[in-house]
């Protein structure tokens, strides 16, 4: 045993939502190489070797239970993967119910408990939720998965930015809920990465930031970059760690927030809500 085994997994055991791509299947590759069993879970076919591969669609209620119910004992790790851009029909079942009803229902089941961790990978997209906090938690309140999306459709907030303000704002309330029972919960705010996902919108979210990324010499995160801090907000060696929307940009918003990269000043100030 060293001290630096708090960063592995080995002995146990990482639900991989969203994996079968992307930032979600470079996260369950990473589990794997940390010592950890994998479960993914995936409405799209898995195929990276040495794992257990659950069929799951994140926008029906009764495809999550049964998923769920499919998972052979406990979890220690539940990395809240998958999403969808915008003009994806049920986009907030996708990124935003579904995914909190999974851990509603792996946490009553029994299979999520002490010593658990859970990281979501929200967005930059996101970081404006503590601006809209007040009406968010009306969304919060309700546990009801139909409820919850007809609260969305009916409050506009059924797109991207929305959902993933949602998730940041679960992430943060529910952090004092959860360790009560033991469960830590986190997510990192990825800036631009080359995924299937952003390759399929690549104008919009890979040219996004480019002239911060040219004039400090950096490209796009790859998709192992991202998964690196969410495999360490879901370790041991993050126990001082809940409740966090951690931004993982290279550095771009934090940039146009102080002004030392101007250009991305406004747009800072749009993600964060504080454009007035
Ligand atoms: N790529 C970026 O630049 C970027 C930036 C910020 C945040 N994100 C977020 O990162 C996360 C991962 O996305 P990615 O970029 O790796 O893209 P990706 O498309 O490669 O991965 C998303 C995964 O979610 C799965 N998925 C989609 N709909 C589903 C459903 N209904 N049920 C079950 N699984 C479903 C897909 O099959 C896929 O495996 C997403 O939540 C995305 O919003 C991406």
């Amino acid at each position: 045993m060293s001290q630096f085994d708090a960063f592995r997994y080995d002995g146990k055991r990482v639900l991989v939502v969203g994996g079968a791509t992307g930032m979600g299947a470079a996260a369950a590759s990473l589990a794997v190489d940390a010592g950890a069993e994998v479960i993914v879970m995936d409405r799209a076919p898995v195929t990276l070797e040495g794992v257990q591969s659950i069929s799951l669609d994140l926008a029906q209620q009764a495809s999550i239970e049964a998923a769920v119910d499919e998972v052979d004992g406990v979890v220690h790790a539940v990395l809240s993967c998958a999403g969808v851009a915008d003009g994806t029909p049920g986009i907030e079942r996708i990124n935003f119910v579904g995914h909190r009803h999974l851990i509603a229902r792996a946490i009553a089941t029994g299979k999520l408990g002490r010593g658990g961790a859970i990281g979501f990978i929200s967005s930059a997209a996101g970081l404006g939720w503590e601006a809209n906090l007040a009406e968010l938690r009306e969304l919060l309140a309700l546990d009801d998965f139909d409820e919850s999306a007809e609260w969305m459709v009916a409050h506009h907030k059924a797109d991207y930015m929305n959902s993933k303000q949602a998730m940041c704002a679960y992430v943060a309330s529910s952090a004092f809920e959860l360790l009560k029972q033991g469960i830590r919960i986190n997510a990192i705010c990825p800036g631009p990465t080359e995924t299937p996902l952003a390759l399929a919108n690549e104008e919009m979210w890979l040219g996004f930031g480019s002239d911060y990324r040219d004039e400090v010499g950096v490209g796009v995160s790859t998709p192992l970059e991202q998964a690196y801090p969410l495999l360490f907000l879901c370790s041991d060696a993050a126990a001082a760690i809940s409740g966090i929307t951690l931004v993982t940009d290279a550095g771009y918003l934090t940039s146009g927030t102080t002004e030392s990269f101007p250009p991305a000043t406004p747009v800072a100030q749009f993600l964060t809500g504080k454009l007035t």
